[in-house]
């Protein structure tokens, strides 16, 4: 390598490094030949150069040239010497390498897929050939803009005085809420050992232990499906902190997505972010991870069903649920099929239908309009809506009407473009339900998980009406998605032995379970409370890309498997038997 070290790289030479000598590195992206002077595009991480080997270039320079193929890896040396017709959309663009040597230093099968910025090859094929896919300008700028972000996190936590620290990723099961990966222990016959769902309990161990403020970018294992925004393995930004109350927490982690943002992608974040209770959320916007970057709120229409003829809505009504309007403005053009498409967005959300009426300068019209026909003017003033608008109506139990009209709302912000691209809109969701009812298997479960304190209000109370307690929780939500969940933790051993029996939690399975952490609890537990974003979301939403598969290295693809080194894939009898473990289902491949 010594003789075709790089001297420079693919994205630095300008005008003004004319007339000096170079030598680069880099992977063959575009190859030209006119008439007998081959023109080369070569790339590396930092960006492309032109590179022209001309009739008066030494004969091997020439007989090379016209050898390479797409990604041969080359070492170029020649003269910089400006462009007679420059390339201002390149950053390289006002130069050319005139070459007098090129040197193949590996050569390169047919590809699977052009190597280009915006790759249309099968997300399958782009996994099984990463290191290719990686290669293209639009993954190494995600990587980098992931690499700064972890940078950032850092360098604002340091500075506030936090300790990173690693905490095992072999360890007993955690109580996130998913299932467990788990992983034979060969030394100890029939015992597992789980990766962790998240730190969450030696985070709050590490805070007995007096660490007083902990982070940690943190591995976290779901055996969970894998869809846009969740994957099997992933990472946190891990925090915790004792002696906080919610605002301190919230003020650590809004300077820290500030610095983020500002360091990583040069966009000032305004800080603090708005603070919108669970119940506001789902009733305003449909979602407890509201897109927040449109209006299109939800209205109750409720004021209107007592005096119309529209027997579905009496009776939803009258059995305690609620209609809920959205105005779509300027949509009264509407085709049906256009409206049976959004009916059918609010029935995948449990809608049983999706009514409309069209707004015209008469009043209102179609749909359930005739069942409405003694109001329409009252109607239209409350809703705000004017000629042009089309109203659509679920009607169903709250949550269930808000979830609906929520997915409604989100469908037409994307079809009529009311998100404005490259816009960050932070809010947190506050007051959260501590337990959530289990229809299923009739019975409470904590709504975060099971070590988030109650609000102090409800503490004398919490077994008598399990489902109104509220949580010191919350969620920290951005463009429509969950970044960050967190609470204040319960540290009192009886307050947390009477949230075990109210979710169900037998007190013996609990010391199994937990039982380090409520023996830890005996000696002095600060209070404490802490947050983890996840950062392959927090990256997406930053690149502007909806998968974090986008963002991520290596990712697992949407059936949880690893197209490249072909994981997961079966083990030999030796290792199984080492590992003390049988297969007793059908094996799927050999
Ligand atoms: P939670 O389970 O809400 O809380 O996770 C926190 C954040 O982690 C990210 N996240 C994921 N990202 C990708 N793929 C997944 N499968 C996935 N699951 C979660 C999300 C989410 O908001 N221990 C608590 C935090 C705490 O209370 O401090 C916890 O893990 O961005
Ligand atoms: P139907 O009388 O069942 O034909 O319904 C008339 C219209 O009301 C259709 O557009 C249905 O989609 C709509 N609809 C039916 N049930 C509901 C409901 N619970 N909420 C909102 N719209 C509904």
């Amino acid at each position: 390598m010594e003789d075709h070290k790089r001297t420079t790289h693919c994205g630095a030479l300008r005008a003004g490094d004319e007339g000096s000598r170079v030598t680069l590195n880099g992977w063959v992206h575009r190859n030209r030949d006119h008439g007998g002077v081959h023109f080369i595009d070569l790339r590396d991480r930092y960006g492309i150069t032109q590179i022209v080997i001309g009739e008066d270039a030494p004969e091997a320079a020439r007989t090379t040239a016209a050898s390479l193929k797409f990604e041969y890896c080359v070492a170029v040396t020649g003269k910089v010497s400006k462009r007679l017709t420059p390339n201002p959309k390149v950053p390289t663009g006002e130069i050319e390498v005139l070459a007098d040597s090129i040197t193949v230093l590996s050569t390169c099968d047919v590809l699977p897929f052009m190597i280009d910025d915006k790759c249309d090859a099968k997300e399958d094929l782009r996994m099984k050939y990463r290191y290719l896919d990686l290669r293209s300008s639009s993954m190494q700028r995600k990587l980098e803009l992931r690499h700064k972000t972890t940078f950032a996190v850092r360098e604002y936590l340091n500075a506030q005085g936090f300790l990173e620290i690693e905490t095992p990723t072999l360890i007993k099961s955690t109580p996130e809420g998913a299932r467990d990966f788990v992983v034979p222990a060969r030394l100890h016959p029939g015992k597992f050992f789980a990766l962790p769902q998240s730190p969450q309990l030696f985070k709050q161990i590490l805070m007995v232990g007096g660490c007083d403020k902990y982070y940690q970018i943190a591995r976290c294992y779901r055996d969970e499906d894998a869809r846009g925004d969740r994957q099997l393995e992933f990472t946190q930004i891990d925090m915790e902190m004792s002696f906080v109350s919610k605002d301190d927490i919230f003020s650590v982690t809004e300077g820290m997505m500030a610095h983020i943002f500002s360091s990583a992608l040069g966009y000032e974040l305004p800080v603090p972010f708005r603070r919108i209770p669970y119940h506001e959320a789902l009733n305003r916007f449909g979602s407890d991870k509201p897109e927040l970057r449109f209006d299109m709120e939800l209205v109750s229409f409720d004021a209107f069903v007592p005096g119309c003829s529209f027997q579905v809505f009496k009776s939803v009504l009258d059995g305690g649920g609620t209609v809920k309007a959205l105005v779509a403005k300027g949509c009264g053009e509407y085709s049906r099929k256009q409206i049976s498409d959004l009916e059918e967005v609010a029935k995948t959300y449990g809608a049983k239908g999706l009514a409309w009426m069209k707004v015209t300068d008469d009043g209102l019209d179609g749909g359930v309009s005739k069942f409405f026909t003694d109001q329409p003017q009252d109607i239209i003033k409350s809703l705000n809506a004017a000629p042009g608008d089309l109203v659509l109506l679920v009607a169903d139990q709250w949550q269930t009407a808000c979830t609906a009209a929520g997915a409604v709302r989100l469908r037409l912000g994307k079809d009529l473009s009311l998100i404005q691209p490259g816009t960050f809109s932070f809010a947190w969701i506050i007051d959260f339900p501590l337990f959530e009812w289990n229809a299923e298997e009739e019975k409470w479960d904590p709504a975060h998980h099971m070590f988030t304190m109650p609000q102090k209000p409800y503490l004398s109370s919490l077994e008598e009406k399990p489902g109104e307690v509220l949580a010191d929780m919350y969620d920290l939500v951005c463009n429509g998605y969950e970044l960050a969940s967190g609470s204040i933790r319960v540290h009192d051993p009886e307050i947390q032995k009477r949230i075990f029996s109210i979710v169900g939690f037998d007190p013996e399975e609990a010391k199994k379970r937990f039982g380090f952490l409520l023996e830890a609890f005996k000696y002095g537990p600060p209070p404490h409370g802490g947050i983890a974003p996840g950062l392959d979301r927090l990256v997406m939403i930053m690149a502007g890309e909806e998968s974090i598969r986008e963002v991520i290295a290596f990712p697992k693809n949407t059936n949880g498997i690893s197209p490249m080194e072909d994981s997961p894939s079966v083990i030999d009898e030796a290792q199984l038997k080492e590992l003390h473990l049988a297969v007793t289902a059908e094996k799927m491949e050999e």
